[in-house]
């Protein structure tokens, strides 16, 4: 293995490791525009250019492999130099936009401005090169083209990761353009990325742009909940408010990406239909009640016996143990339901056409899918089960459930939105989304991951995991816990597949099940 230095630093590296990724690994920082860990180097932008010893040109970090007792210079004034005259470079036809730019707040343009260069500019304003500005090229990007750096970032993601070659550079020298293909628009299952990737202000998100700086936003280290693969995430929220998910990196999920549905589903955790406090129906009123009152009218049905449960797999982990356990204290039938529409888009790279984010967790936990429901819901129709909890399960639109909902005498909704099924319901408890609670889920490939809470739940609505423990202690079934990582640490203690698991374990990027190590 050859060992480097750089900045006086010795590290000991492996063959082919090129000199940016060995500087990483000491926290030294080479400013660069076009490389991108998950994509081929280009090697175009010149940003990352280094000093190393004994050969005479410097070199570029970013395709310049390691080689034993090679010394690297990123802060010599040579390198400094450079760094300078690639930004004057850059910035001669740039446009003087930052204080309009939706990127201002995390521009590499501005940034390493700020870090490398600070000089005045040499030339002229009025000699700019003008180019389009803000033309919509696919329902979720809008390009400007002054702004490009001409990086290539984007040609080759959509060459290269989903191999729909939808932009490419056209014409010559300071008058090349980033450009739609001829024919084509930016309308691929994984558009958005180009915005997250592109260094600077040229690539916008249309869903986005305008709506808040992003210096004013706070993040939460999350997954996504649109579907079974459970790609990394960061939420970004403000004041109570979720503005945009990001993919986070995590090599063994998703890398560097994540789809456009699942980047918009952040609107699904914040519609107009959000419960807030708990409703209770008496004779012919539905009104809200206390959660004291609620639950003492739960947990006195949940006594009476001839109780049945259905969890769907948008419960967390957390929420199906402790529904396991108010299902073993009341003696109730339990089955759980994993349902996606017919057909749900899904293909060979991310997307899951399992649209729940935790199926696996339903199994690894033991709750019967599949046909258990049907059988729960036939026994709701032939009036042997008598009170019908539903965790998370809008059954009212699923076969023909409704019959079953109607002719059960007492129905209790757990859920977050007022759907079709809370119609019907003689008890609804108003629990938080994901993005306001913190737990786990188990994706596809049986991969353990936490999401962290970045929003408070509205009005009364508790976390999952707290409304389920208030049930379970009004049922008097045994110890209160006291938060989600309580509750899990009980489950990983139990469940053989989790054994060994916990939050601290869990870190930010997972564990998988012991089946799947
Ligand atoms: S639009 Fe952005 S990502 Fe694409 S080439 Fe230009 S600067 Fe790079
Ligand atoms: S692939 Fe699935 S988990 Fe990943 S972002 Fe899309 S919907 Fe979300
Ligand atoms: S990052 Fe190395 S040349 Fe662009």
């Amino acid at each position: 293995m050859p060992t480097i230095e750089i900045d006086g630093r010795k590290i000991e590296v492996e063959d082919g490791l090129t000199v940016i990724r060995a500087a990483e690994r000491l926290g030294i920082e080479i400013p660069h525009y076009c490389w991108h860990p998950g994509l081929s180097i280009a090697g175009n932008c010149r940003m990352c250019l280094v000093e190393i010893e004994k050969l005479p040109k410097l070199q570029i970090a970013c395709n310049t492999r390691v080689a034993d007792g090679m010394v690297v210079h990123t802060t010599s004034e040579k390198t400094r130099t450079a760094q300078r005259a690639v930004l004057e470079f850059l910035l001669i036809n740039h446009p003087i936009d930052c204080p309009v730019c939706d990127q201002a707040g995390e521009c590499k343009l501005q940034e390493y401005y700020m870090d490398y260069d600070r000089q005045r500019s040499r030339f002229p304003l009025p000699g700019k090169v003008r180019k389009r500005k803000a033309k919509p090229i696919g329902p979720l990007v809008i390009l400007d083209q002054e702004r490009c750096v001409l990086c290539s970032r984007c040609v080759r993601f959509v060459d290269e990761v989903t191999h729909t070659s939808e932009l490419a550079f056209y014409q010559r020298g300071d008058h090349v353009d980033l450009d739609l293909a001829p024919g084509k628009v930016l309308d691929n299952p994984y558009s958005g990325n180009v915005v997250d990737i592109c260094p600077v202000g040229a690539l916008t998100s249309r869903d986005f742009r305008f709506r808040a700086r992003v210096w004013y936003l706070e993040r939460a280290e999350s997954v996504c909940g649109a579907c079974a693969n459970g790609c990394n995430i960061e939420i970004y929220h403000r004041e109570g408010t979720i503005f945009r998910f990001q993919p986070r990196e995590n090599d063994a999920v998703n890398e560097y990406w994540m789809c456009d549905a699942g980047r918009l589903s952040y609107r699904d955790l914040q519609g107009e239909g959000r419960l807030t406090q708990p409703f209770a129906r008496s004779a012919d009123e539905f009104a809200p009640v206390s959660w004291e009152s609620a639950l003492a009218t739960v947990a006195a049905h949940l006594r009476e016996g001839k109780v049945g449960i259905v969890v769907s797999a948008r419960a967390s982990n957390e929420e199906i143990f402790l529904i396991r356990r108010i299902a073993e204290t009341a003696g109730a039938r339990l089955a759980g339901i994993s349902w996606s529409p017919p057909g749900a888009f899904h293909d060979d790279f991310l997307v899951k056409a399992d649209k729940n984010p935790n199926t696996q967790g339903l199994r690894l936990q033991g709750v019967a899918l599949d046909g258990a429901a049907d059988e729960l819901l036939a026994a709701a129709r032939d009036g042997s089960i008598r009170t019908l909890v539903l965790h998370r399960a809008d059954l009212a639109a699923w076969r023909d459930a409704g019959s079953a909902l109607e002719r059960v005498p007492y129905l209790i909704v757990i859920d977050t939105d007022r759907s079709e099924t809370a119609q019907y319901a003689n008890v609804v408890l108003p629990v938080a989304t994901y993005a306001e609670s913190d737990g786990t889920f188990a994706n596809h490939a049986g991969r353990v991951q936490r999401f962290r809470r970045a929003v408070m739940p509205p009005g009364e609505a508790k976390a999952g995991w707290d409304a389920l423990g208030a049930v379970l202690g009004a049922l008097g079934g045994g110890v209160r816990f006291d938060g989600p990582e309580a509750v899990f640490a009980a489950l990983a203690a139990e469940c053989g597949a989790l054994n060994g698991m916990s939050y601290a374990a869990l870190g930010a990027l997972g564990q998988p099940v012991a089946s799947a190590r």
